[in-house]
């Protein structure tokens, strides 16, 4: 502003020059009052008729005033007795008054001229466009420093997230692993509390007995002694025999449960070991023909109650597949004992008008053949739906499930024979597996 002065005095020889700020959005009502800061710094409130600011306010033009003291518009300046003559021009920015040019006293006592006020005008008009330019400049700069730091603010604020992300996703991790870990335990606990029950049974017979054979063993051997003092004689004898074929038959139900509880034992271990049985062409209706009459009789054989209605529907054009026959009979008998378990249940809930069925079809796909194994018991509820593939899982009362039917048959259809087995089920109706064997290549070579 200095400069702006200085160039000014120069262009039109005058002796002093000062630039006013005015502030419009300052809260006095503009109408009367035009507040301004002097170039020195400070505010002033001025009135709109009655001063040289409120005339620029209202004119915003070039003025030259030769005879300063009569000019009302001139009262209220501090040094106005010094002043001869007085010349001012706007600085206007997009015809809004930002501040005030103002003159004082031609060098040489001479009064300014009409030209004086035509070059003010100008260099005021040039002045306020420069000025403007600078002001928007170091907006500029400002703009671009917020800008940055804003930036700044932004990736700071993202990295946080991300770290807070990352810690999140660490902490999910540890919950799912805990949770698997978690799963696997309670089916291994389910799993040694089905065994211990189980073995715990024919346990307590043997020994019981041994304990009665014991005791038995004892009184034979008193009764010997008693006898050898005695005189002896045939009848004498026939207790001893009692006794010796009680101890025979507790004996034979020691060996009976011995044998029970190193079956359950075996049968434990077969269902966890797996198979290595040959790839061979094989009829799978056949098989299913197989498993589906097997289950039937033996579940009658074992409860003469026990009675399902069964349907069958094979489709012929399946032709031969080359698969593992003992492990998918396997499969077949497991589906075909749950279905039956199932329908079975539900018909003792129900004992009158229930018919359990059981359904087994068959169907060629083209690349694949599908077997569908259905029963209409009570199906298989939604929060335990994830679970029954786990090996151990089991809803049956101890001693008759151990849990592994699915997950056994689940390594057999969908590791060694490359198909699928899903579950289609609705609680209360229905439970059908659906079993799916690619015809090439079954097996997994
Ligand atoms: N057809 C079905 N209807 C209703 N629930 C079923 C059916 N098939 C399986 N389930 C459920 O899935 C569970 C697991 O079945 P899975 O064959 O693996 O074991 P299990 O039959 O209990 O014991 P295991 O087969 O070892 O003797 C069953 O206990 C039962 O809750
Ligand atoms: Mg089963």
């Amino acid at each position: 502003m200095q400069t702006i002065i200085r160039r000014s005095l120069r262009a039109v020889d005058a002796e002093q020059g000062v630039i006013t700020l005015i502030d419009q959005h300052a809260s006095t009502p503009m109408k009367t009052l035009v507040r301004t800061r002097v170039s020195s710094g400070g505010q002033q409130a001025f009135h709109l008729e009655q001063s040289l600011q409120g005339w620029m306010l209202l004119h915003k033009k070039p003025l030259l005033i030769n005879e300063p003291a009569n000019d009302e518009r001139f009262h209220g300046v501090a040094w106005e007795q010094s002043i001869r003559s007085l010349l001012c021009a706007p600085l206007l920015i997009k015809s809004e008054l930002k501040g005030i040019l103002t003159l004082y006293n031609k060098k040489g006592g001479q009064e300014f001229t009409a030209e004086d006020q035509r070059l003010l005008g100008i260099i005021a008009a040039q002045s306020a466009q420069v000025m403007e330019n600078a002001r928007l400049y170091k907006q500029l700069e400002q703009y671009n420093r917020t800008l940055e730091e804003k930036v700044q603010q932004r990736t700071a604020e993202l990295q946080d997230k991300n770290l807070e992300l990352t810690q999140t996703l660490q902490r999910l991790r540890e919950t799912q692993n805990q949770l698997v870990t978690q799963e696997k335990l309670a089916s291994l606990g389910q799993l040694t509390a089905g065994i211990a029950h189980e073995i715990k049974n024919p346990l307590n017979f043997v020994n019981n007995f041994a304990v009665l054979s014991i005791e038995l063993a004892k009184e034979l051997r008193e009764e010997i002694v008693r006898r050898k003092a005695k005189n002896i004689n045939e009848d004498d004898f026939t207790d001893i025999e009692e006794i010796l074929s009680t101890l025979e038959q507790n004996a034979e139900k020691i060996n009976h449960h011995g044998r029970r509880a190193d079956g359950i034992v075996k049968s434990m271990m077969q269902h966890a070991r797996g198979s290595s049985g040959q790839r061979e062409l094989a009829d799978i209706n056949q098989l299913l023909e197989e498993a589906v009459n097997l289950t039937y009789h033996g579940l009658r054989a074992n409860d003469a109650s026990f009675n399902v209605t069964i349907e069958k529907k094979y489709d012929s054009t399946i032709g031969p597949l080359s698969v593992i026959p003992q492990d998918l009979s396997r499969v077949f008998l497991n589906l075909f004992n749950n279905a039956c378990y199932a329908a079975h249940e539900k018909k003792k809930l129900h004992p009158a008008g229930f018919d359990p069925v059981i359904s087994v079809f068959t169907k060629n796909l083209g690349s694949q053949i599908e077997i569908r194994i259905r029963d209409n018991g009570n199906g298989i509820s939604q929060d335990i739906r994830d679970k029954i593939f786990n090996p151990f899982f089991t809803t049956k009362p101890a001693g008759q499930g151990a849990g592994l039917g699915l997950s056994i048959s689940h390594e057999i259809i969908v590791q060694q024979h490359r198909g699928e087995i899903e579950v289609e089920t609705e609680p209360g109706k229905f439970t059908e597996f659906v079993v799916r064997l690619p015809k090439d290549r079954s097996v997994q070579s």
